[in-house]
């Protein structure tokens, strides 16, 4: 139990990775700038940093922090895409079947098809609102890992981590889980059996559209070694400035979610009840098919909302109409913006499928902002 389990989400994220107060010390550490460091006259036993490829003060910090609220041992990465290679093949080896979301991030199906199948890893995709019924029915035996991605972007599908999980368990399989979406404050993976929490921390854990990072948090001291092991030698370290931006960044999660949530419950009400908006998805709307499982399954709502206008031009005209939408891929930011899916060509979705992603600006601006827009369709 962590020192700061008692505490509510915001003073988690302010508190967490910090060190008991000493006089005269920064409330936040500084980052510390090096590659090698000085070594003694005895080759380095651990004790002591020696090159920041394998281990540096700010990194520490900033994993502190993401593992306290994650709930386990966080390694931090470059980029999420790298948390994610890491996760996998640092656990799964040529003639291993890994089973991976079919409607998660396209670039995660990228890594497998172009990258996993080279290596001789078989790869089995599965929808993610039909994981829990292929786990239930025996589908992952011999699998040797499952990763899960929920709410799913760009679709926001959940599926239930625990009944996955244990049914992997069963089966032999370790389970990973994309929590990009949800942020470590909004689901936690470890508590509900999966083995590793990962996450592109350039979305909402960081939250200024200006720093890629992303993590991998475990319970397992083994798996973490073996994820360490695969970082130090693979090199995904982020360097020092990303890793104190991150952590700086991170003090604000708890606000900035429920701005986002707040906006996105009302922008919800607007698109729900618009003519040119169909298949509206929010995990948090009660006619949403992923309600009652997030309800159930997650700690809070967050801004990410996707729907259907009616084809391309559409989506050109409300972005045009618009002054506070930004056209821009990614999500979680400050910035309320929009991203039409299929110009990316990685997602199985109509060509006006947008997810929106709400920032922190003010929610009657940003309603009515979107109301003229749309009302210009
Ligand atoms: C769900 C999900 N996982 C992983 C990634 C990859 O993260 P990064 O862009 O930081 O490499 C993304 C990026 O959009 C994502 O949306």
């Amino acid at each position: 139990m962590s020192e700061l389990s008692g505490y509510g989400d915001g003073t988690r994220s302010v508190r967490a990775g910090e060190d008991p107060a000493v006089p005269g010390a920064p409330l936040r550490p500084s980052p510390v700038f090096a590659a090698p460091f000085h070594l003694g006259d005895q080759p380095p036993n651990g004790a002591v940093d020696f090159y920041a490829r394998t281990g540096q003060p700010t990194l520490r910090v900033f994993e502190d922090a993401v593992g306290e609220l994650d709930g386990g041992r966080c390694l931090s990465f470059a980029t999420g895409m790298a948390a994610l290679t890491a996760a996998v093949l640092a656990c799964a080896r040529s003639g291993d079947r890994v089973v991976l979301p079919s409607d998660g991030y396209y670039a995660t199906r990228l890594l497998a098809a172009e990258e996993l199948t080279r290596f001789g890893i078989e790869v089995q995709y599965v929808p993610t609102p039909e994981i829990g019924r292929v786990a239930a029915d025996g589908g992952l035996a011999g699998a040797s890992m499952v990763l899960l991605e929920t709410p799913s972007n760009p679709q926001l599908d959940v599926c239930d981590i625990a009944a996955v999980a244990t049914a992997a368990h069963a089966a032999g399989a370790l389970v990973a889980v994309d929590n990009t979406t949800a942020t470590p404050l909004g689901q936690r993976p470890l508590a509900l059996g999966a083995d590793m929490t990962v996450g592109s921390d350039t979305k909402a854990l960081t939250g200024h559209s200006d720093v890629l990072l992303g993590h991998v948090s475990v319970t397992d001291d083994a798996l973490y070694a073996r994820v360490k092991g695969f970082r130090d030698r693979t090199g995904g370290t982020p360097g020092p400035f990303e890793a104190w931006l991150g952590h700086r960044s991170m003090s604000t999660l708890d606000l900035r979610l429920a701005r986002q949530a707040a906006n996105a419950a009302a922008v919800v009400e607007l698109l729900a009840g618009h003519p040119a908006v169909s298949n509206l998805r929010w995990p948090w709307r009660p006619e949403d098919p992923s309600f009652a499982l997030a309800s159930r399954q997650m700690l809070r709502p967050n801004g990410v909302v996707s729907l259907e206008l009616a084809d391309e031009a559409a989506v050109s005209r409300l972005l045009g109409a618009s002054r506070l939408w930004a056209a821009a891929t990614s999500f979680g930011g400050v910035h309320s913006t929009i991203d039409r899916r299929a110009q990316w060509g990685g997602d199985d979705v109509p060509a006006g499928f947008v997810r929106l992603s709400c920032g922190i600006e003010d929610t009657a601006d940003l309603v009515a902002d979107l109301r003229g827009a749309l009302d210009r369709l």
